[in-house]
């Protein structure tokens, strides 16, 4: 009789941990939040697509780190299967990446735990992203938006990530990733391997459509600032017409033009054309030719995921049968490195 794991594919057996691969790790996390925007997109979920061949894949919806800011049962539980659905409309394909929601491998939520007492008070109170969310309102964050970098600590450290795709802003909390494992190590024998953040040279930053001193963001108050997902094609044309430019006409990427610099880059990411070669394009055409074609390269290409987002939404159970199956896979790896974590630190007995 032929066994179960001898009919499976290659793929499916390394993603149901039957085999190891030897391809590099990756995991990254994205939250469901609403308002997927530009940003998210070419500075993340993009890099996941285009790279899910080259490495063994696992892809996280954090549920848990939603809640580190307000929500309601009711969005949370939208945005999770509009996301899900988000990622696999963008291209994320279940046979080659695990796709799967945080708190269903509750192996996140104890090694969080434990982390933190490897961790300090101190470098979670200076990480970048507590202080901008926390700045002045101490008695109305929670202390989960504190715990935030620990628990994201542990996604990565329980899959013995090598490589973590992230935008810019995600850097530090991989830095601190890394010194959490490191004294872990130091302290109870070699348990974690070390990731190292992928950061894309061009895009992991993109800013606002408003001020392109500040990064475009889930969060900011000001629809403008941010192309999302949801928005209709008039709006995304409005959006980019208006969007601020620097003093001058030129359509130059510079350090003193940090507006067109921004919208450049989005053109070229969307377009594959080089920087150099849209500028001599638009050599003397102005902003408004610029941006006029910018638009409609914005539309063309996210109005597929769109379409299929809002597909695959109309199917809810599609999503929710490729988050069980993810967290089936995720889980029998998570258990295993849990239990070797229990073991070194002392927790429970012989
Ligand atoms: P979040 O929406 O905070 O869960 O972020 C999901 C992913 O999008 C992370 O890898 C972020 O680093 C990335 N990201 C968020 N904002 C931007 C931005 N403005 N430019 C590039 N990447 C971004
Ligand atoms: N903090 C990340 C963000 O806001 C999301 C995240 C949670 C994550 N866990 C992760 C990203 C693990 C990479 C790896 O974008």
């Amino acid at each position: 009789m032929v066994s179960e794991q001898a009919t499976r594919s290659m793929s499916e057996n390394v993603l149901a941990g039957n085999i190891a691969s030897d391809r590099p790790r990756v995991f990254s996390g994205i939250q469901p939040t609403g308002n997927f925007h530009l940003g998210n997109y070419l500075g993340a979920i993009r890099n996941w697509v285009d790279q899910q061949d080259r490495y063994d894949n696992i892809f996280c919806i954090v549920d848990l780190h939603a809640l580190s800011q307000s929500t309601t049962r009711r969005s949370l539980r939208e945005n999770t299967v509009n996301l899900a659905n988000v990622l696999l409309a963008s291209g994320l394909d279940p046979l080659r990446s695990i796709i799967f929601l945080q708190s269903d491998v509750r192996e996140h939520s104890e090694l969080c735990w434990l982390l933190s007492s490897v961790t300090q008070y101190g470098e979670l109170r200076r990480m970048t992203q507590f202080k901008d969310k926390a700045a002045g309102k101490d008695e109305q964050v929670s202390a989960a938006l504190l715990f935030y970098p620990v628990l994201q600590a542990a996604d990565i450290l329980l899959y013995e990530t090598n490589l973590v795709p992230v935008g810019e802003d995600q850097k530090q909390h991989i830095e601190l990733t890394r010194d959490i494992a490191s004294r872990f190590n130091a302290r109870y024998g070699q348990t974690f391997v070390l990731p190292r953040p992928d950061i894309k040279p061009v895009g992991a930053r993109l800013m606002s459509l408003e001020d392109p001193s500040k990064k475009m963001s889930k969060s900011d108050a000001n629809p403008n600032a941010a192309i999302a997902l949801t928005d209709d094609p008039v709006t995304m044309t409005r959006k980019i017409k208006r969007a601020v430019t620097d003093s001058g006409t030129e359509v130059i990427a510079t350090p003193d033009k940090p507006a067109i610099t921004n919208l450049l880059t989005i053109f070229s990411l969307l377009s594959g054309e080089p920087i150099a070669a849209l500028e001599t394009r638009y050599a003397g055409k102005g902003y408004g030719a610029f941006k006029s074609d910018l638009a409609e390269i914005v539309v063309a290409a996210l109005a597929p995921i769109q379409l299929r987002t809002a597909e695959l939404n109309a199917n809810p159970e599609i999503a929710r049968s490729v988050l069980a199956e993810g967290a089936d896979r995720a889980r029998a790896r998570a258990v295993r490195k849990m239990s070797e974590v229990r073991e070194r630190m002392g927790v429970g007995i012989d």
